[in-house]
């Protein structure tokens, strides 16, 4: 076990940007960086074990600035939409940034994923980043104190440990935006990649990709990955839920108890033969299959274009304060937020 802190790059006010790669004894290897503790790489052997990075990432910060995709960013203070950028708490509605058309918030307006965040090497596979968001940051009540640890494992397990506590009440949710392509950005597209995702159920959503508030079946849809099928086979089925937004950018109900570690998703890449396992205690995944990559130059000079990437995004449904029927993520002053995904290859 390694880690190697080295300078990234610099903020655009000049502050410094660290890279810690964090190595096992595998020979795998992740770099995050301090900018919205991105994980910036993540480097594993293919069948014919060469190394190969499987992260969709840009060389430096004006990449990640001009791209706007969160990519590989950690998400705050609440992961996915708001609809109307808006929630109540105790009877006191809170208006928050609406990033998107004006209309929604869509990732908690931005400021988790640009800051800078501190970062200390906590053990010889483990850095902790943390950041403080001041009471009111994009409309968001309480100084949330908010600490993401992650830990690369000899099992090969990139671990993301989440700690969030607010001294107000508020909503918390947080999550990390990889793309992921386990045949690495030279090899294409992942629409060729196998899928299982344990869920039953997902969140259907309306035109401006709000839920609904129905939690539907998959069976018998373009949405059912419960026998592992290829991303690509039914994204382009005539289904409204796909059209509108040109594949899937769906929350997924992650079958078993919530609170619990459970697996999540698998997937495989028959040409690279790299797998990835997640798993999470989190009630919900979005399945993001990089609709909107609009061809962004990437790392390498590979450019990111449309499903050059999937996401799986651990988290509470989007729009949950403002559905009573989700399984709810309001924290009181001084409750902990506690979760832990799994990123396995
Ligand atoms: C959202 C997409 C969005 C993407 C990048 C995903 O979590 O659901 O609609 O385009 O993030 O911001």
């Amino acid at each position: 076990m390694s880690i190697i802190k080295t300078l990234f790059d610099t903020m655009p006010d000049g502050r410094e940007v660290y890279l810690y790669t964090i190595e096992n004894n595998n020979g795998v290897k992740a770099g995050i960086i301090t900018r919205g503790a991105t994980i910036d790489s993540f480097v594993c052997p293919d069948k014919d074990g060469k190394p190969g990075n499987i992260i969709c990432g840009f060389d430096n910060v004006a990449g990640h600035i001009a791209s706007g995709t969160y990519t590989g960013n950690i998400i705050g203070q609440y992961a996915n939409r708001l609809a109307g950028g808006k929630f109540t708490i105790g009877g006191k509605e809170y208006n928050v940034t609406k990033n998107e058309n004006e209309i929604t918030c869509l990732h908690g307006g931005g400021e988790y994923n640009s800051a800078l965040w501190k970062a200390i090497i906590v053990d010889d596979d483990a850095v902790e980043f943390s950041y403080v968001s001041p009471d009111g940051e994009n409309g968001f009540p309480g100084n949330v104190e908010v600490k993401v640890t992650y830990v690369l494992t000899d099992h090969n397990e990139l671990e993301i440990h989440y700690e969030a506590v607010s001294d107000k009440d508020t909503i918390i949710n947080l999550t990390n935006h990889a793309y992921f392509n386990l045949g690495t950005t030279a090899g294409g597209d992942i629409l060729d990649h196998e899928l299982m995702l344990n869920c039953d159920y997902f969140t259907p959503t309306d035109e401006k990709s709000i839920p609904t508030g129905e939690i539907r079946s998959v069976e018998g849809t373009a949405f059912d990955f419960r026998t592992p099928k290829k991303i690509g086979r039914d994204i382009h089925a005539d289904d409204i839920q796909l059209t509108q937004c040109k594949g899937y950018d769906h929350n997924f109900c992650v079958n078993g108890e919530a609170g619990k570690l459970r697996l999540v998703a698998r997937v495989t890449d028959e040409k690279s033969g790299r797998k990835l396992e997640v798993s999470s205690d989190l009630p919900g995944v979005q399945l993001y299959t990089g609709n909107f990559m609009n061809g962004e130059m990437g790392k390498d000079q590979i450019p990111l274009s449309q499903h050059y990437g999937f996401c799986l995004e651990t988290q509470y449904y989007p729009d949950t304060p403002n559905q009573p029927s989700f399984p709810q993520c309001t924290f009181k002053a001084g409750e902990k937020f506690k979760s832990l995904t799994i990123f396995k290859v």
